[in-house]
């Protein structure tokens, strides 16, 4: 079967036809059933795909799901001890696994795009989750993936490096574990639904998406630590500036080229950085939220003044298409 046949069997669920309670209870059920008496794990990223799937797998299973946090060194100022809190909050342990070094030496090198979505794809399912699985024996892996994620990767805009199947990966075969995707037929405004519904905070429900592979769909050209604690600066800057807003997602791309710049009279080549931040109901199209030019400038001022090496900030103004929202 061609990806995009195995695609157009999953039906779509919109948000309005969705009833949360009848949903829930369903995926429950199927998850009970599916895992039986065995053990499962999921990667909880705190946003609210992975977030809802946390609980809908605890609801079904218990102490019988293993919750990781995978700290990939590509995430966001301080996030795996705010998410790792926020659901112990909820009652939910989450493990943190300390796996940068990993992520940075499969991405060494790599510039190419659809390389480095690749390779955070095999550091992730094959050596992270591959390793926990034969060391505990789990077959299952509970994930995230929603309706959006398989469509844009089988219609080849880029792949999502959490969409396996559709893209012809049997995981039991290459990894050892059964991947189930109880989402996988809903879209971001059903997901935040069913959030609401099974009663996660509004930091959760209310909380813009943030890509798979992190702070590296924001890097053109090579992942290093040096490059991603740039963005991540950025992307900091960026949130505290425009979050009260409330865009759909705003972000900042480091670029590969550097510029002259000048400072304090004297040159300096140095890093550009630009702004993006969208509107937009599902991601699948959007566009750029016409933000005052006072934003922009003090956008400008912070990023320049408190990110060393950074002498240039633009503002994207291109819908999507023939953008993405991402970079990567
Ligand atoms: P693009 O950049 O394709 O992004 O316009 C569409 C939406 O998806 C998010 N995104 C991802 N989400 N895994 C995810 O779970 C990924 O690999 C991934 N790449 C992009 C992006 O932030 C936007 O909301």
């Amino acid at each position: 079967m061609r990806p995009r046949d195995r695609e157009m069997m999953i039906r779509e669920i919109r948000a309005e036809d969705l009833d949360p309670s009848e949903f829930i209870a369903q995926k429950v059920e199927e998850i009970s059933s599916i895992v039986g008496g065995d053990l499962a794990i999921n990667a909880l990223s705190g946003g609210v795909d992975s977030s809802v799937v946390t609980m809908l797998g605890h609801m079904a299973l218990g102490e019988r799901l293993k919750t990781y946090f995978i700290d990939n060194g590509l995430m966001r100022d301080g996030e795996p001890e705010r998410v790792a809190s926020t659901f112990e909050r909820l009652g939910i342990r989450v493990e943190v696994i300390d796996a940068k070094e990993r992520f940075f030496e499969a991405l060494r090198g790599i510039r190419d795009p659809e390389e480095k979505r690749e390779a955070i794809t095999r550091a992730f399912y094959r050596d992270v989750f591959g390793e926990l699985v034969r060391k505990s024996g789990i077959r299952y892996l509970l994930q995230g993936t929603n309706y959006t994620d398989v469509e844009e990767t089988v219609a080849g805009v880029k792949r999502q490096h959490n969409v396996l199947e559709q893209l012809g990966i049997d995981s039991e075969r290459m990894y050892g574990y059964r991947v189930i995707e109880p989402l996988i037929q809903l879209r971001k405004p059903a997901i935040r639904k069913l959030a609401k519904a099974l009663g996660l905070p509004e930091e959760i429900w209310g909380r813009p998406p943030f890509p798979g592979p992190a702070l590296a769909a924001r890097i053109i050209g090579e992942v290093t630590p040096e490059r991603v604690d740039i963005v991540r600066r950025a992307t900091r800057i960026v949130e505290e500036e425009l979050s009260s807003a409330r865009p759909f997602q705003c972000l900042a791309i480091l670029h590969e080229d550097k510029v002259t710049g000048v400072r304090a009279g004297r040159r300096e080549y140095g890093w550009q950085i630009e702004v993006r931040c969208w509107d937009s109901e599902d991601a699948t199209t959007a566009s750029p939220t016409r933000l005052p030019y006072e934003t922009l400038y003090r956008l400008a001022e912070r990023i320049t003044g408190e990110i060393p090496g950074v002498v240039s900030v633009t503002y994207n103004i291109t819908k999507k298409p023939p953008s993405t929202i991402e970079a990567v």
